[in-house]
């Protein structure tokens, strides 16, 4: 053959690869509402950026090139690519080839671009849309899904990892993208779940529904499997090109900077208002948040799942931070299981690449009830006290209103290395809230007063005024100072500036034992 046969060949080669399993089966795909895996990777990445590897694998159970298992790629697509100019490692599988199901040949293509993405130090983005385990490949298949699950847990930390459900993900399928930092689902197309409806039918005799159970809704506000659920295919991949806008490369980069237009000295006359007179009334924290942040921009993360607490990033002078804030306008703002697993989690991510927590406080305590306690508070919150204690990462804090008990000191106080610890006047740092200490404190003279209503209210008022202020606290330094509720942004932009060479460690370990 000469050269510009051989050309052809490759050509034609080429050409076959990106036909997947055939128009009929796209059109299917694209009848479900669904796009091809390479449409999902031109919508992912910068136009023309995608550097396509191993598309001439094919399955090792295919007789011969005629078998119709022998389809060029053998059901995923794989390469590099950029986002915003940065480099990230992809995989997108391939419906229309055996339910884009995982044989031996593409097990090996994913994990070769996971070892890739973690020798380059570059994020892993996994586009899910398959039926599981090849069933005609038994358990070789099996063994490539313990190939990638330990390829997850060797890279976790140490490149960010990020999965879009985009199809259904069931079976022991569903535990590589439970490992990775970040899960996005699209409503109405995809599923995750160890065993599906039919199959929930005869064990449990439970009348369930895809949706209803592993959809997009289901994981993003009930179980907290996914941190994002997303209308359509096209929002999920773009929202997964934002997010690159605040998380770095790998565990040894630096976090990509904002713009840096919004004023780093611009005061901020509405948060003087924000916090109601009534300690009781809620209000909104993301007000808060919107008001601080370069220009009120503010990426949440698993915002239907455990909302009485806020995760998300945001830049702060162009820095990129990560905020974990209580939210009064959900339960008081109180910790409960959801709340301290979410931010638990989220406090490891940013730690884990260096992206420095600012914590906004108004915290009553701990959730009680039968339920809390009997689903683990006590371990479940541990979590969260765990997670903040162990971060070396800058830690910020500023209390806005109420931090009460035990979750004053998880809240990233002082005492578990805050970095820099604010309130404002109208904070109050106590072991409870007034009416609670006054009726265990005062109880038995309350009872025997005369008027117990108004000996009540005047005991109220008399720990209020003695306890439930920013000042104890701050005399003893467990707060830096108390602040002028508008200067919270120049004050944070500023001691972050401060931190900007900061070194801490934990004593050298294998590795410590977080209550999971
Ligand atoms: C081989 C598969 C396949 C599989 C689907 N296909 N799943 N081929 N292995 N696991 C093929 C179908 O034969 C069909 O081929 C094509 O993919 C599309 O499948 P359909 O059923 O027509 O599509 P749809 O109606 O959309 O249903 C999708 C589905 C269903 C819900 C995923 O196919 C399904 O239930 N598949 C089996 C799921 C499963 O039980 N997987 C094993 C789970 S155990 P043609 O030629 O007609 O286009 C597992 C273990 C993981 O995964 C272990 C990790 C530890």
């Amino acid at each position: 053959m000469t050269m510009r046969e051989k050309l052809e060949l490759l050509e034609r080669h080429r050409a076959s690869s990106e036909v997947g399993g055939g128009a009929a089966r796209l059109a299917t795909q694209h009848a479900k509402g669904k796009l091809s895996a390479r449409e999902r990777l031109d919508l992912l990445l910068d136009d023309g950026s995608f550097v396509e590897l191993d598309r001439f694998v094919t399955s090792r159970s295919a007789a011969s090139s005629d078998d119709e298992a022998s389809v060029f790629g053998d059901g995923v697509v794989t390469g590099y690519g950029r986002i915003d100019g940065r480099l990230v490692y992809v995989f997108s599988q391939d419906f229309t080839v055996f339910g884009g199901s995982l044989s031996e040949a593409h097990a090996e293509k994913i994990c070769k671009v996971m070892d890739l993405a973690v020798r380059n130090g570059a994020p892993m983005i996994g586009l899910n849309d398959s039926g599981g385990a090849r069933i005609q490949e038994g358990v070789v298949s099996l063994g490539g899904y313990a190939d990638i699950f330990l390829r997850n847990t060797l890279a976790s930390g140490v490149v960010p990892q990020i999965s879009a459900i985009l199809g259904p993900c069931a079976g022991g399928a569903v535990y590589s993208p439970a490992i990775t930092d970040f899960v996005y689902m699209v409503r109405g197309t995809s599923y995750m779940f160890v065993t599906g409806p039919n199959v929930v039918k005869t064990v449990t005799h439970e009348d369930v529904t895809m949706e209803a159970l592993g959809g997009a809704d289901t994981h993003a506000s009930v179980s907290g499997v996914a941190h994002f659920a997303c209308d359509s295919e096209i929002a999920c991949l773009q929202q997964i090109r934002d997010l690159f806008r605040f998380i770095p490369s790998n565990n040894l980069a630096e976090s990509p900077r904002g713009s840096g237009t919004d004023p780093r000295d611009r005061r901020d006359e509405a948060l003087l208002d924000i916090v109601p007179d009534n300690t009781n009334k809620p209000y909104d924290m993301h007000d808060v948040l919107r008001r601080i942040v370069d220009d009120g921009d503010f990426l949440e993360v698993h915002r239907d799942y455990g909302a009485n607490i806020i995760c998300g990033f945001a830049h702060l002078g162009s820095f990129g931070v990560g905020i974990v804030a209580n939210q009064p306008a959900v339960l008081a703002g109180v910790l409960d299981i959801p709340a301290s697993i979410k931010a638990a989690r989220f406090i490891r991510f940013c730690d884990a690449f260096n992206i420095p927590i600012i914590t906004f406080e108004d915290v009553p305590g701990f959730l009680p009830g039968v339920s809390q306690e009997h689903g683990g508070i006590i371990r479940h919150g541990a979590k969260l006290l765990y997670a903040y204690c162990e971060a070396t990462v800058p830690k910020l804090t500023v209390i806005t209103r109420k931090a009460y008990g035990g979750a004053y000191d998880v809240m990233s106080s002082k005492h578990i290395r805050g970095d820099y610890n604010v309130a404002w006047p109208t904070a109050e740092i106590a072991v409870m809230g007034a009416k609670g200490a006054v009726e265990i404190l005062f109880k038995r003279e309350i009872a025997e007063s005369s008027n117990p209503e108004s000996a009540m209210d005047a005991k109220v008022a008399e720990y209020s005024e003695q306890f439930a202020n920013p000042y104890v606290a701050a005399s003893r330094g467990y707060v830096d100072d108390v602040i002028d509720p508008r200067d919270t942004r120049p004050r944070l932009i500023d001691a972050l500036e401060t931190m900007r060479a900061k070194r801490d460690t934990n004593p050298p370990r294998k590795h410590g034992n977080i209550p999971l």
